[in-house]
């Protein structure tokens, strides 16, 4: 076998079949008042258990940490049991899934809480984004900055999300520390203007996430929890790079690597770099660079094609590669790279949809024709 991304792989202590992972995708199925994840999503990530690793769309680690029509929670009875069913529908195909563990700070509104209150983040500063509400995208309000209490208890509560998600039958966790959610809210020094321990220096930024996976490793053996984190955003609003950005996020993953984790997940450019503290990232940069902090695994993202991906995994035998949108529209993919089947085209309106509709009707190859016997009587061929 001469393509790389097909070669099993260990990751930690979990084999794999093959290098390509599933990145975490919100397809916003679960728009139920629970946040309770549905049967349609079982049957959606069943259809992609051949993926060597599948990263579950993020799911809320509390209830307070919400901020998307549709997404789901891991923080009760009710989403555990839901979530079971899912991840033994990925194990009955011969799958393997992680939760994405997810707040979203203030990327949320105050319209999904009940009493109206603002949600949380650093600081009371607007990280001027949009939020995605049932009736479509607003912008973000000014959230309320955390006390240390409420640090206390989100920290308590990743915890216990760790706790759901291995009685759910995950086979891992992954933080969901990058983008433009809570975590990386704290991290970045534009929203997060604390003077406790909590902001300021870099080490302060960072400790949220470090206080988080300590709660979580006392759950989950190290080598089953993964970290997304990283320096690229969508460069909009208060998430434009600034001058502390990159050393914020080599100070991560020095940090992050003395941890034995399962991977750290690196998002490659998601915008125009050009004019930012970040051009000299732009392109495959950013996997040396960071490849240069960090020895364990990585997963590699954002805009890899199953070429550019075979020539990645050919570089670096400890890379994975995560793919996002080719895996919303292809059930398959292992399969399509495996034989280099053309690839289904993307249908982006049913992205956040709330139907079975550009979720689980994407065409499969077809099967092989069946072979036909002869007649009885008839000469069989050699
Ligand atoms: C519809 C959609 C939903 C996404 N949801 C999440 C999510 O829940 N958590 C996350 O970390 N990233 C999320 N992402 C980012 C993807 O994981 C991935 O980084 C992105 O699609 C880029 O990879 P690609 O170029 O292979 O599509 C989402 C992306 C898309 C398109």
């Amino acid at each position: 076998m001469d393509n790389p991304l097909l070669k099993p792989y260990l990751l930690g202590d979990l084999a794999l079949p093959n290098r390509i992972v599933m990145a975490p995708l919100t397809r916003t199925r679960a728009a139920n008042p629970g946040h309770v994840p549905t049967a349609l999503m079982g049957e959606y990530y069943a259809q992609r258990a051949s993926a060597g690793l599948i990263i579950s769309e993020g799911a809320w680690v509390s209830e307070a940490g919400q901020g998307w029509h549709g997404a789901p929670g891991i923080y009760d009875e009710v989403q555990g049991a839901a979530w079971a069913r899912v991840t033994a529908a990925v194990r009955e195909r011969g799958g393997r899934i992680f939760a994405q563990l997810w707040h979203q700070g203030a990327i949320s509104h105050s319209s999904f809480f009940t009493d109206a209150r603002l949600p949380l983040s650093a600081s009371a500063i607007n990280p001027e984004q949009q939020v995605h509400l049932a009736g479509g995208l607003v912008r973000t309000e000014t959230p309320q900055a955390m006390t240390v209490a409420d640090i206390v208890q989100t920290i308590a509560d990743y915890r216990h999300a760790s706790r759901i998600a291995k009685d759910a039958g995950f086979d891992g966790v992954q933080i969901q520390a990058g983008f433009l959610y809570l975590i990386n809210q704290f991290l970045n020094v534009s929203t997060n203007q604390r003077t406790d321990r909590y902001g300021g220096s870099i080490p302060n930024r960072a400790r949220l996430l470090f206080d988080i996976l300590d709660a979580v490793l006392e759950v989950w053996p190290s080598e089953r929890v993964g970290v997304k984190t990283g320096p690229m955003t969508n460069e909009l609003g208060l998430f434009v790079a600034n001058s502390s950005t990159l050393a914020t996020a080599e100070y991560v993953y020095a940090k992050l690597n003395e941890y034995q984790l399962s991977h750290v997940f690196v998002m490659r450019q998601m915008a125009d770099l050009s004019a930012t503290p970040l051009a000299a990232l732009a392109g495959d940069a950013v996997i040396v660079h960071f490849r240069a902090i960090y020895s364990g695994t990585m997963i590699l993202n954002v805009g890899i094609n199953p070429v550019h991906a075979r020539e990645l995994a050919a570089h670096d035998d400890r890379i994975l590669v995560a793919f996002g949108r080719e895996y919303i529209a292809n059930p398959d993919l292992v399969e399509r790279i495996r034989v280099g089947a053309v690839l289904n085209d993307q249908r982006p309106a049913g992205y956040y949809g709330s139907s079975p509709e550009g979720y689980t009707d994407y065409p499969f190859l077809p099967e092989e024709p069946p072979t036909i016997l002869p007649k009885s009587g008839e000469a069989v061929l050699p």
